[in-house]
Parts: structure tokens; C-alpha cells; sequence
């Protein structure tokens, strides 16, 4: 097996992967793809140039995610906030980047064995956009490896209101709340993650420190990391570092060691 995911690394990728613990690998990875309009600025390309080129970034670390096995991997592409701030020419652009890219890669991510979903007020969508959206979801829905989410026109807190309104309405034809057993669970099956486990490790490349309205209630326990690297700039071999900086990392859920009792005695162990 560790042969095999060798095998389809690059020299550097192995490397890194040699070094990482397979048993301890994170089970859902949440990236918030950021730098793009930078990276052409610096270079004196049009903002769009950024976004095309962020493509083959994407392309990179979602098969090298794939070949590690990791289970899980949530891509921040595009935002409620972007939609509507963002100059028309520049959405209409990523639009069009967005059917270009789910009919160019159905054929990579059924190779792979990748499964595509997405989290995000789908419906706002223009219409050409859903129905791509649709079909390369569907094309993709028998693969039973690594579940590549893209999160687009996401707004964590509408995520939240979302999922308040479904549970307000659950209610009401219940007979109401109490009624219900309303509990953590019952909202994060709510939400539009509910195929997910909460990430384990989130990244953020151009080295912005705020979470942007991505994923507010998963990202609760989640390790960070954030990287200087432009997205453009972003390759397989950025998210196995990640991985192996998430590996020395000592989570701790609030109390006191990785594991919750490891320094009790062992006859003391729950
Ligand atoms: C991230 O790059 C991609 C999207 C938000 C769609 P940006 O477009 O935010 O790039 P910067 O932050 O301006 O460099
Ligand atoms: C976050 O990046 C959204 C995506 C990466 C899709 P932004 O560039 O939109 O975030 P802000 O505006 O810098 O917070
Ligand atoms: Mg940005």
C-alpha cells in the first residue's frame, strides 16, 4: 500500500510523505484558496490571470490529496461576500472558469476515484452554472474514494440561518421544540457539511489571519495553518507539509493531553 501511494508522488511529495504517519493522517482537510488576484498584480497580469492560474493549484493538490488517502477535502472557491462584491466581469469569469474546470476534470476525478459535492446556496447560482454543477456531480456519484467538496457562493452564517429555519420548521410541524431533542449533533446534521466529518486541518494560503465566513461552526477544534504562498503557487507537495505540521501538533479538545486519560495510571483509564 505505502508502495503504491509512493509510486504516484513526485520526489519532493515523497519525501515529505515518508516522513508522515499514515494512521494519523486528518480525515477532512478545509482549504480557503487565497492570492490570486495578488499573484497576477505581481506580475502585472489581470486579476482573472490569477484565478486561471490557480486552476493547475487546485488540479495538484486534490490528486495528491487523493493519493494519500486522505478522506476528505473542502475547497473555498467561492464566496457569498465575493458574489456580491466583486466587479461583474471578474464573477461572470470565475463562473465560466467553474464549468471549464467540472468538464475538463470529471474524467481526473473518476480516474481517481473522487466523489464531487458541494456545500453553499447552490440555487442563487445562474442556471447554466447548476446544471453543470449537477452533472459532474452526478457523473461522479459512484466513486467511492476521497469526497472533493467545493464550497461556492458559501457563506458560513447563511450555512446558520439555514439551518435554524430547517430546525424552527421541523419543529413547528413536531408540535414545537421541546419536542425535540436539539443537541450539537441534530445541528450539524443541519448544516449543508452534514456528508462531513468537521476538518481536522484547515490552511489558508497568501498569509490572511481571519477565517473569512468559512465553515464557523466545523472549524471549532480544527488545527490552523496558514501559509505565505500565493494559491497560484500552491502544489501537492504545500499540503503534505501541512499534514506533517498538523502530525507534531498536540490537540487537546480543552482538557489536558492529546489523548483525554493517557497520563492517569492505567487501572484509572475509562
Ligand atoms: C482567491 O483569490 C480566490 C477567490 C476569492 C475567488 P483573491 O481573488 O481573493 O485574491 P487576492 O486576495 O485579491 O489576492
Ligand atoms: C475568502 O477569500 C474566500 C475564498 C477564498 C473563496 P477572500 O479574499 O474573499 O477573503 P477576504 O475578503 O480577504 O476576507
Ligand atoms: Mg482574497
Amino acid at each position: 500500500m505505502q508502495a503504491t501511494i509512493l509510486a504516484g508522488l513526485d520526489r519532493k511529495e515523497a519525501e515529505i510523505y515518508r516522513r508522515l504517519d499514515p494512521a494519523r493522517l486528518p480525515q477532512h482537510i478545509a482549504i480557503i484558496m487565497d492570492g490570486n488576484g495578488r499573484w497576477a498584480k505581481r506580475r502585472h497580469l489581470p486579476r482573472v490571470a490569477g484565478h486561471r492560474a490557480g486552476v493547475a493549484s487546485v488540479r495538484s493538490t486534490v490528486e495528491t490529496a487523493a493519493r494519500v488517502k486522505i478522506p476528505a477535502l473542502t475547497l473555498y472557491a467561492f464566496s457569498e461576500e465575493n458574489w456580491k462584491k466583486r466587479p461583474r466581469s471578474e464573477v461572470d469569469f470565475l463562473m465560466g472558469l467553474l464549468c471549464r474546470y467540472l468538464k475538463q476534470e470529471v474524467p481526473t476525478l473518476n480516474k481517481n476515484n473522487i466523489r464531487l459535492e458541494y456545500i453553499g446556496r447552490q440555487h442563487e447560482l445562474p442556471a447554466t452554472v447548476q446544471a453543470k454543477m449537477e452533472w459532474a456531480r452526478q457523473a461522479t456519484a459512484h466513486n467511492t474514494g476521497m469526497v472533493l467538496t467545493l464550497a461556492l457562493n458559501y457563506s458560513a452564517r447563511t450555512e446558520l440561518v439555514d439551518a435554524f429555519r430547517a430546525i424552527a420548521q421541523a419543529a413547528a410541524r413536531n408540535g414545537g421544540l421541546e419536542h425535540m431533542q436539539l443537541d450539537e449533533d441534530e445541528v450539524s446534521r443541519h448544516l449543508y457539511t452534514r456528508h462531513l466529518p468537521d476538518p481536522d486541518l484547515v490552511i489558508r494560503t497568501s498569509g490572511e489571519m481571519r477565517l473569512s465566513n468559512f465553515l464557523l461552526w466545523q472549524l471549532a477544534y480544527a488545527e490552523i495553518h496558514i501559509i505565505p504562498t500565493l494559491w497560484p503557487e500552491f502544489r501537492g507537495v504545500h499540503l503534505l507539509e501541512a499534514i506533517a505540521e498538523y502530525q507534531k501538533r498536540e490537540r487537546r479538545y480543552g482538557g489536558l493531553v492529546d489523548a483525554p486519560d493517557h497520563h492517569l495510571p492505567k487501572a484509572a483509564r475509562s
